[in-house]
């Protein structure tokens, strides 16, 4: 039996949708509120509640025999700047009450992190970054993320073995999906940007034109949480990887984004504490560990994103 937490989320929902392609598999969601119509069909049961409600993620397994866990509730960056506490409660109390609740042996679990684990400055910001590199977090989601990793790792290794989990992580990129918009992170900028031309309105940026982050499409996403949670463990030589599949800056998303809709009008108003977070985040990531492991390797890159997924994908949704 599979737990998804956060199934409303970008990712939680995508992610049902996906896992429950593969039959064998039955799905338990959990988020704040009902399960969205468009995946609730999807899942075996569900149950609305608080992740920091410890009761109630220990009755969640003491009623059902979780073996899979994908633990993604959480608060995004620019939320858990406004609240770091509640963030902090959420994010780290949230994913230990999940850790303190598992009743079997060797539980699978998949944490999503995040590239907010890292800290740049601008004379190091174009260095192509391995995992090991400049964690060091300035924001709270950060640290939140990075402390959920040592955790993971911690109990994976545990001396008392009688429930070792079976952890494994991935540092995303900044997700973009045709089908949902995120809510309260800091990489929200191209996924509005391009949501909003598609949409024939102008878009006001709140980072400035030359920042530039990695992103993934959310089909990549996906299939790389997927591919990751299905390799042999004995050829996984980290708990935590990162992955991307481009790194364009404002200017060339809207370059990109004017060929296709000529009247876009970008403009911008830059919020600092947002700015400070992407100048603070790699541009590149040195992938070389995912690729040897797991054989990583991303369908879409910045030209076919936009032409294959992106553009189609999104005008069908709004025209629906
Ligand atoms: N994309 C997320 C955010 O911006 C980071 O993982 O908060």
């Amino acid at each position: 039996m599979i737990l998804i937490t956060g199934i409303n989320g970008e990712l939680g929902s995508a992610l049902t949708k996906k896992l429950s392609q593969f039959k064998s598999e039955k799905i338990i969601g959990f988020d704040l509120s009902k399960p969205n119509e468009n995946i609730k069909d999807l899942l075996y049961k569900t149950y609305k509640g608080d992740i920091r409600d410890s009761e109630l993620i220990k009755k969640i397994f003491a009623e059902n025999k979780i073996d899979t866990i994908y633990h993604l509730a959480a608060i995004l960056s620019t939320e858990a700047e406004k609240k770091p506490y509640l963030a902090h409660s959420v994010n780290v109390d949230g994913f230990f009450n999940i850790i303190n609740s598992i009743n079997v042996k060797n539980v699978k679990f998949f944490f999503p992190s995040s590239i907010a684990v890292y800290h740049l400055n601008c004379n190091n910001k174009n260095i192509k970054i391995t995992e090991n590199d400049f964690c060091n977090p300035n924001n709270i989601y950060g640290c939140n993320k990075l402390y959920c990793e040592k955790l993971g790792s911690y109990f994976q290794n545990s001396h008392d073995t009688e429930f070792n989990i079976d952890f494994r992580s991935i540092r995303l990129s900044g997700i973009i999906s045709a089908h949902s918009l995120p809510q309260g992170g800091t990489s929200d900028y191209a996924p509005e940007m391009i949501h909003n031309a598609i949409q024939k309105k102008d878009y006001t940026c709140f980072v400035r034109k030359d920042s530039c982050i990695p992103f993934i499409v959310m089909p990549d996403a996906v299939n790389a949480v997927i591919k990751l949670m299905h390799t042999n463990k004995a050829n996984l030589t980290t708990d935590v990887y990162h992955i991307q599949s481009f790194s364009p800056t404002v200017d060339q998303i809207y370059e990109k984004l004017i060929l296709y809709f000529p009247k876009f009008k970008l403009n911008y108003k830059v919020d600092k504490n947002r700015q400070k977070m992407v100048d603070s985040w790699p541009s590149q990531l040195n992938q070389q560990k995912a690729i040897n492991d797991w054989d990583w390797k991303p369908e879409f890159n910045f030209d076919n994103a936009f032409e294959k997924y992106l553009i189609p994908k999104i005008s069908e949704y709004y025209n629906k």
